[in-house]
């Protein structure tokens, strides 16, 4: 299908941000502006593009991961005015990283990032920008957490807003879009069953939580692993098996990584696994597989037994099948989350950078994007939905007002 056919696709499940887009076209918070993003270049981060353009700004898009360009997407994107973009599917390290510089040279006045490799390069190879730019959004846990690290050592020079820690990002768009899109990406490169299965999810966060309801939901056994006893515990409440990843490395039929972190399946684990065993990765980095031990451990790969499916055969003739090169599966092997939560988050992403862009007195480091636009976000978006809720009364307002009314 052809970008243009697939954003206007996008477009009907993404209300919200059609909204703003009506509303930025009048009060044109980006007019003069450039603004350099790093996103995964979907249909979705089309809609947001149009939105930014659309109140007056400048866009420089890059991908955010090699493998998730959508280059039909990219393609339809680079004709639009006042865009400009830098990707194509597959590219290498160095090419991935020229096209993050190609965004910089632009010149940013505000960045949108996706993982921190742009603003990490920014602060490492392009120091020289960095006094022009007012500020930026981060979308993703991992890069929150590294811009969190660059603002402790006293790196990080502009106010970064946390998409990531707002409600709108982690409770629809992790809680509900990330555990579906995985699960399709699972489904697309393999064709599984999932009832019976037993399913390992490594990561009871935010994703690592819906992911695993979702496998639930078709009929897995899933178990949990974790490093966090109160995400452990709230798994083992909620009637997940846990256990380390030693103890379920033999049990599982299917293994989803969602932590954020790196080696949670790693060298130790792959001798102990049972043949056939589909390992994915819905992490930002691909990082939380070892791919480089699992090829080391192995004595042939069949490349492409599926798409987006590679069969490592280890000497004692086991066969692991890696999907989406240990990437994150669901931009991979399926189309990322669902335009109807991306609306959300990049509606509450839109509305930060335009209260950035309008001159937010904030110091450097990294802040959340404040309550008022999340509250914002869900009103349009159940507005868009004819979906009605009570008001507060003026008594039950006095109510909760006062500390002098008990029983
Ligand atoms: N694929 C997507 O569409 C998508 C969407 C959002 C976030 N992400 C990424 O997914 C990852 C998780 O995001 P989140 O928002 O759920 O983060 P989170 O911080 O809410 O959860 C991560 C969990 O992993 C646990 N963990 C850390 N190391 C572990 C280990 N070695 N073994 C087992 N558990 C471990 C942590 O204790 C935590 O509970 C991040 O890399 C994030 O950037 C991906």
């Amino acid at each position: 299908m052809l970008g243009e056919a697939r954003v206007a696709w996008a477009e009907r499940a993404m209300p919200v941000l059609g909204l703003l887009r009506r509303e930025f076209g009048a009060s044109r918070p980006f007019a003069g502006r450039t603004i350099a993003a790093c996103l995964h270049i979907t249909a979705e981060t089309a809609v947001l593009v149009g939105v930014l353009t659309e109140g007056g700004g400048e866009v420089h898009l890059a991908a955010s991961n090699p493998l998730s360009t959508q280059d039909d997407i990219a393609a339809m994107l680079a004709g639009q005015p006042g865009v400009f973009v830098y990707a194509k599917a597959g590219v290498d390290r160095d090419t991935y990283y020229a096209h993050l510089n190609r965004a910089l040279d632009s010149v940013p006045d505000l960045v949108i990032d996706d993982g921190c490799d742009l603003v990490h390069t920014l602060h490492s190879q392009r120091q020289e920008l960095l006094a022009s730019v007012a500020g930026g959004c981060e979308s993703t846990a991992t890069g929150v957490a590294r811009l969190r690290l660059m603002a402790a050592s006293g790196t990080l020079a502009f106010p970064v807003l946390a998409a990531d820690g707002s409600v709108t990002r982690r409770m629809f768009d992790n809680g509900h879009g990330t555990g579906q899109s995985v699960i399709d990406g699972l489904l697309r490169a393999t064709n599984l069953l999932l009832a019976g299965k037993t399913v390992v999810v490594a990561g009871y966060g935010s994703c690592g939580a819906s992911i695993a309801d979702r496998a639930a939901g078709l009929g897995a056994a899933v178990i949990v692993t974790e490093v966090d006893p109160v995400r452990a515990l709230d798994a083992l409440m909620r009637g997940y098996r846990v256990l380390p990843m030693a103890a379920a490395a033999p049990l599982g039929e299917v293994f989803i990584t969602a932590t954020g972190s790196r080696d949670v399946i790693g060298a130790q684990h792959f001798w102990l696994m049972r043949d056939g065993a589909v390992l994915a990765n819905a992490g930002h980095f691909d990082v939380e597989i070892d791919v480089r031990g699992l090829a080391a451990a192995s004595v042939k790969v069949n490349h492409g037994v599926r798409p987006h499916s590679d069969e490592y055969v280890l000497a004692s003739g086991t066969r692991l099948v890696l999907l989406a090169e240990g990437r994150v599966v669901n931009l991979i092997a399926a189309e990322g989350n669902p335009a109807a939560v991306m609306d959300l988050s990049f509606a509450a992403q839109a509305l930060a950078l335009a209260w950035l862009a309008g001159g937010a007195d904030l110091p450097a480091g990294v802040h959340p994007i404040p309550a008022t636009i999340d509250v914002s976000v869900a009103a349009h978006a159940l507005a868009a939905q004819g979906v009605g809720i009570d008001a507060l009364t003026a008594a039950q307002r006095e109510y909760l007002a006062s500390w002098r009314q008990g029983s």
